[in-house]
């Protein structure tokens, strides 16, 4: 197995609450350690009535807890212990009670205690029926678990075990390892006291497609996950930048640490790009959509007017004003380029007539699986050349261009240091 720089050798926690979705979390444990991250598991009571205390421990590799006073378990391994040899702190899938219990600080099992005792990041993936998530008392618990920094990921729309639609679904595996990474890739990030290498620099990173109203319901969009968006957020925010994240809509977590400004349309991408101004960088990952329709109609058009022709205007080029010089230009401003054909080649003129510094090309050809896929396989392209990166974890790309900002800032610091002292002599 591949394995990723991120998951390689952290540990986590995993809190299994009792839900019908308790199934899925044996693919996020392989999916983990396939990763090369170690996986500790505590079922609570509920959960032993959907996983077997065997098939997780077969799967992890680890023995299961399950029991604050099984003496045993506290000589091994106490639930202080356990909760801070870990990274990292996930609860899958997290129930309503789970979550009320979360947000109201109680400790009566050895699930509690642990969620209490550790001092490391929680993450959670909310999992119930429709009715309970939507809830006053689920949405206030939420809530605040949010403000006591916990991050959350899901939960998704769609069927439900008991036979309803809506959002309640445990998030997939594949998205909730995902957001493992992004909340490992956070370590660095000391709530309320940003360090690192970025630390006093502010970045701007846009994120996900944008959608184009037609009517009150259908919209044009496209493929982007905000995968990769989302990851050099996260990454830019480990190495210790402030960062805003301006995002399409996606299913993406939001980057612990980040703050996240949710939009949809190119415009409210700009105006929301324009309002995080000035920054010291800037990274336009997302797809904006690059077609808007003339006229957005104010009702549902119906089937009954025959075949529609919609009329389409440009959308602003978001990358490009953020690049043309003027007092509020970022010192590094970086695009992506989406080709599916002499990819080097176009982005080297895209980023020439964009006016960016770098940009990050990438084959979105469909046999190249990058639109909502795990890898990418890209080329920097600067001012001194370009520069083929192997296929990589998205998380990974958004850690080897973060090394390159950094690598960039600290070369044009040493540049004004070395000039103010020529300058002195
Ligand atoms: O989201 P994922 O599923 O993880 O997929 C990632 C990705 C493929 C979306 C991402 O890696 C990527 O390539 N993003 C840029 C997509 C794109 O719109 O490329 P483009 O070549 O059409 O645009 C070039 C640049 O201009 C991009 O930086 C884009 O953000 C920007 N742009 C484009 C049009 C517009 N109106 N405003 C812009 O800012």
């Amino acid at each position: 197995m591949g394995g990723s720089t991120v998951l390689s050798g952290k540990r986590i926690l995993l809190i299994i609450g009792g839900g019908i979705a308790a199934y899925k979390c044996l693919e996020v444990i392989r999916r983990l350690r396939d990763g090369g991250a170690t996986v500790r598991c505590i079922l609570t009571e509920a959960a032993q009535q959907f996983v077997t205390p065997l098939s997780v421990s077969a799967l992890s590799g680890e023995r299961v807890y399950t029991d604050l006073f099984s003496l045993t378990d506290e000589s091994e391994m106490g639930h202080i212990r356990l909760s801070r040899e870990a990274d990292l702190v996930v609860v899958a899938p997290a129930t309503a009670d789970l979550i009320a219990r979360m947000a109201a600080g109680l400790g009566g099992d050895l699930a509690g205690t642990a969620l209490l005792a550790t001092n490391k990041p929680v993450l959670i993936a909310p999992a119930m029926n429709v009715r309970m998530w939507e809830h006053p008392a689920t949405q206030r618990n939420v809530a605040q678990l949010r403000k006591d920094g916990v991050a959350t990921v899901g939960p998704e729309v769609g069927e439900l075990a008991d036979g309803e639609y809506g959002a309640g679904r445990l998030a997939e595996p594949a998205t909730i390892v995902d957001a493992i990474e992004t909340a490992l890739g956070q370590l660095r990030v000391v709530p309320g006291g940003l360090d690192g290498p970025l630390a006093g620099k502010h970045a701007l990173v846009t994120s996900g497609p944008t959608h184009e109203a037609i009517d009150p319901v259908r919209y044009l969009a496209n493929r982007s996950s905000g995968k990769q968006g989302h990851a050099i957020a996260a990454a830019l925010a480990a190495a210790g930048a402030d960062t805003v994240l301006v995002t399409g809509p996606t299913h993406r977590a939001d980057p612990p640490g980040v703050r996240v400004v949710a939009i949809e349309s190119a415009r409210a991408m700009l105006d929301a790009c324009a309002a995080a101004l000035p920054v010291d960088l800037a990274v336009c990952a997302a797809a904006v959509a690059d077609w808007r329709v003339t006229e957005v109609a104010d009702d549902k058009i119906k089937k009954s007017g025959g075949p529609q022709t919609l009329k389409l205007v440009e959308n602003p080029d978001i990358l490009a004003k953020l690049a043309a010089p003027g007092p509020n230009r970022p010192a590094l401003v970086i695009g992506f380029a989406a080709e599916t054909e002499d990819v080097a080649a176009n982005a080297a003129a895209k980023r020439g007539r964009k006016g960016c510094d770098w940009i990050v090309a990438n084959d979105v050809s469909q046999a190249a699986g990058t639109f909502g896929g795990e890898h990418n396989t890209v080329t920097l392209v600067t001012a001194d050349g370009a520069e083929d990166w192997p296929r990589l974890s998205k998380a990974d790309v958004a850690a080897r261009l973060a090394d390159h900002i950094v690598a960039h800032f600290a070369k044009a610091r040493a540049k004004t240091r070395g000039k103010a002292s020529g300058g002195a002599s």
